[in-house]
């Protein structure tokens, strides 16, 4: 039986993705601690990631983890990693009891009702400026506050950093939720 995660990180607007000129589509922050805890939690299992998110990986496939990347175009190829054309699709090729929803916006969206845990990041304050084109998870606190409990949260003492400038911003916390199951 397989357990289905979801791994985000979103800031106090709810935003998860920034377009750059030099990065292109990218996270909107720098933090490194954050990135090592996604590390921790996805290796060795298998990570599904929509096709936007594969493009804004600056090393891909990801390492030690059997990458599935979900895109509608048939003429995507890499070396090692597996392009399917739906979230059965996806599931069907993972090879791995533990499955890693791993972002963007419009995986999350689609899978957000089935997943069993949700792994979840909180930046606070602002990493973006209104004029910048974002991805942005506005759903998800409310999804949230619904159905779900806290199983863990950490607080965190570390910072991360908006692209936009030096600025550091808390970390707040690093949760677990996990489904209330209904009888
Ligand atoms: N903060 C975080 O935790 C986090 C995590 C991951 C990513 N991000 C950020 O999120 C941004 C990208 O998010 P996004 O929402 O724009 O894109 P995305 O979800 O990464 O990818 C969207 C693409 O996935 C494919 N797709 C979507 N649903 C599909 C389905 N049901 N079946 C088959 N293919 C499907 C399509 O690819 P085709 O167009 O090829 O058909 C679609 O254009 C980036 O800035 C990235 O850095 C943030």
């Amino acid at each position: 039986m397989s357990t289905l995660n979801l791994i985000v990180a979103a800031d106090s607007d709810g935003t998860i993705g920034v377009q750059t000129e030099e990065k292109g589509w990218t996270l909107p922050w720098r933090c490194p601690k954050d990135l090592a805890h996604f590390q921790q939690k996805t290796l060795g299992h298998t990570v599904i990631m929509g096709r936007k998110t594969w493009d804004s990986l600056p090393h891909k496939p990801l390492p030690g983890r059997q990458n599935i990347v979900l895109t509608r175009q048939a003429a995507i190829k890499h070396d090692d990693v597996e392009f399917v054309q739906s979230i059965e699709g996806a599931l069907m090729h993972a090879n791995h009891t533990q499955i890693w929803f791993i972002g963007g916006g419009q995986i999350y969206t689609q899978i957000l009702p089935f997943v069993d845990n949700i792994w979840f990041t909180k930046i606070r304050g602002a990493t973006t400026t209104p004029e910048q084109r974002t991805v942005k998870f506005h759903t998800f606190e409310y999804f949230l506050s619904t159905n779900w409990r806290v199983e863990r949260a950490q607080s965190l003492g570390f910072t991360a950093t908006s692209l936009n400038s030096q600025h550091h911003l808390a970390v707040v916390y690093q949760l677990v939720k996990v489904k209330v199951k209904t009888l």
